[in-house]
């Protein structure tokens, strides 16, 4: 659609131009105003002609139908005027001729750009904090995170992931004097990363009553800090713990990351980073503690360095932005966290800025709102939060059930029913712009029915099994007269609107647009396989162009999913 658009500004363009001694507005001004319209009705395209009152001294619809005269060719196959507005109706058979060949041929690259090849975008996202619950909150964090990196990956840069764990702090204290109070080895071992929690809520527990403990536990953490071998040897066996669960649930979710460096790595990075703020004169000391002043930018102070000297998440955030610049030197460093860090990200930023580097504007956070789970149905064994894992696990089960009532006897169900519960909670989380918040009702998100994962993979698994019957895809020539019905039409349409949509979700950094953008062309396709034979078509002719239409749907919606970290099911 992109080829379209220019091609219908230029046309328009070189009119307008006629029209003016000086115009205000380039071809390419035009191919913005550019609109879909909202009703199939009114077009595949629609120009606005009011914006061109002001230099042409004219009305919109005097405009309209002096732009009209003349217009159509082979890409544009009829336009009508409609008060101010240009709707242009685009030949289907161009369509078939020039975006099926493209399509099949690029295959999994239809969609791509390459204008980010050669730079690094570091994306910081998952980032749970050790032997802390991995909860329902960091979802957002971990599928949007990774749906922003396919996404810059998709249009050519090199994406470093980074799994920045909350692996210092002084929970770790805490958790240390709870291991020697309350814990075993066995236990611990056998109990995974529940027991850690357990521990940990333990220490809550106690501590209410006997706040000695807390005294206890920042002791530990000190010694830690120290590099006492029996702390630091435990805070490692916490750490590998930890990673071997999530890395299972990364697992189910077809993520791999590139560092794992987290906050530890950059404790004692900052003292550097505190004496060059000192240095340059931003370091002030309040009450004992280091902080940065930024009352000027209507923020509260960032806080630096503790009382005792020790670091906290800010400046360990300072550090890591620097070790990254100097290691990637990114194009884009971007955060995914809650909204609630907004603020921390905003004097994180604001800092390095103070302190002259002009890289600081390459920081960007990505904020999205909360997660709710409607019904007390999701039980959980550590209390009032939801972790993730049992979240998939009761997503996958109740698929199962689901296949099972429905009569699936395929040998790798349970291959499907996890690629299918986990793929619905990904696409009902990303089904919505990030920022809001959302409520989880699991119902919803498995309904076959609704606009759904399960509904967008049951439809890739139709073209699949279209393709499987019609023996592949058969190799044509698509012209003119092939296109004899408007569902097709009107699919082609939907599948040349792709690559803009990846640049639309990553100009706002939202895979909501491409979720959405799935739902659009699971109708067109399934509008297309009601109206239209496919494999039985009596035309060979026919026949075969709507398997190579097949084709292309499966294409896109691959690549989609692809985008928004869902598995494709071949079979359901
Ligand atoms: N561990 C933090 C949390 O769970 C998120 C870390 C985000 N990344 C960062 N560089 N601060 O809330």
């Amino acid at each position: 659609m992109l080829t379209i658009k220019k091609h219908i500004a230029a046309v328009l363009h070189e009119k307008y131009a006629a029209l003016t001694q000086n115009p205000e507005f380039t071809a390419d001004d035009f191919a913005g105003f550019l609109e879909y319209p909202p009703d199939d009705k009114l077009g595949d395209l629609a120009f606005p002609c009011f914006k061109l009152s002001r230099s042409l001294r004219m009305g919109p619809p005097v405009i309209a139908s002096k732009l009209a005269d003349g217009l159509g060719d082979e890409i544009i196959g009829r336009v009508d005027v409609v008060g101010g507005y240009l709707n242009f109706y685009i030949n289907p058979a161009y369509l078939a001729g020039s975006l099926m060949p493209v399509i099949l041929e690029k295959g999994d690259a239809y969609g791509s750009f390459d204008f980010g090849k050669g730079k690094n975008v570091v994306l910081d996202y998952s980032s749970p904090n050790v032997a802390k619950p991995f909860h329902i909150g960091h979802l957002g964090t971990t599928v949007i995170g990774h749906s922003l990196k396919k996404l810059h990956e998709f249009v050519g840069y090199n994406c470093i992931g980074v799994n920045h764990l909350g692996d210092w702090g002084t929970q770790f204290g805490k958790m240390i004097v709870a291991y020697r109070k309350w814990g075993n080895r066995e236990q611990v071992e056998a109990g995974g990363i529940d027991e850690l929690v357990a521990l940990y809520v333990k220490f809550h527990a106690e501590a209410e009553n006997n706040p000695a403990l807390e005294d206890e536990a920042r002791a530990e953490f000190t010694k830690l800090e120290h590099h006492d071998e029996e702390n630091t040897e435990l805070w490692k066996w916490f750490i590998d713990i930890s990673l071997k669960e999530y890395e299972q649930t990364y697992k189910q979710l077809d993520i791999e990351f590139d560092s794992y460096k987290g906050e530890s790595f950059y404790y004692d990075k900052a003292p550097a980073i505190a004496e060059e703020l000192k240095e340059k004169g931003l370091l002030t000391i309040d009450d004992g503690a280091s902080i940065v002043n930024l009352e000027k930018y209507n923020m509260p102070p960032c806080l630096i360095l503790k009382k005792d000297g020790s670091t906290i998440y800010p400046v360990r955030d300072i550090a890591a932005a620097f070790y990254r610049k100097n290691t990637y030197d990114f194009e884009k460093c971007i955060y995914v966290t809650s909204a609630g860090q907004s603020l921390h990200f905003a004097q994180v930023f604001k800092v390095i800025e103070l302190m002259g580097y002009d890289w600081a504007k390459k920081l960007i956070h990505v904020p999205y709102g909360t997660v709710s789970i409607n019904g007390a149905k999701l039980a959980t064994r550590t209390g009032n939060v939801i972790l993730l894992k049992e979240l998939f696990a009761e997503s996958i089960e109740k698929v199962g059930k689901i296949m099972e009532e429905k009569g699936v006897t395929r040998e790798n169900k349970e291959e499907i029913a996890e690629a299918v519960g986990v793929g619905a909670i990904i696409f009902y989380y990303l089904s919505n712009s990030r920022i809001k918040d959302i409520n989880f009702i699991l119902e919803d998100a498995l309904n076959f029915d609704g606009n759904t994962g399960p509904y967008a993979q049951y439809t890739y698994a139709r073209t699949c099994s279209i393709i499987e019957k019609a023996g592949g895809v058969p190799a044509i020539t698509p012209d003119a007269s092939m296109v004899t019905n408007p569902a097709e039409a009107a699919l082609l349409k939907t599948l040349s609107i792709f690559p803009e949509r990846v640049l639309g979700a990553l100009n706002d950094l939202e895979p909501s647009v491409i979720t959405r953008y799935i739902l659009d062309v699971c109708a067109a396709f399934n509008h297309f396989y009601h109206e239209c034979q496919i494999i039985s078509a009596d035309d060979p002719k026919v026949r075969d162009f709507r398997v190579a239409l097949t084709a292309c749907a499966k294409t896109v919606l691959g690549n989609a999913f692809g985008l928004i970290c869902m598995k494709k099911t071949e079979k359901i």
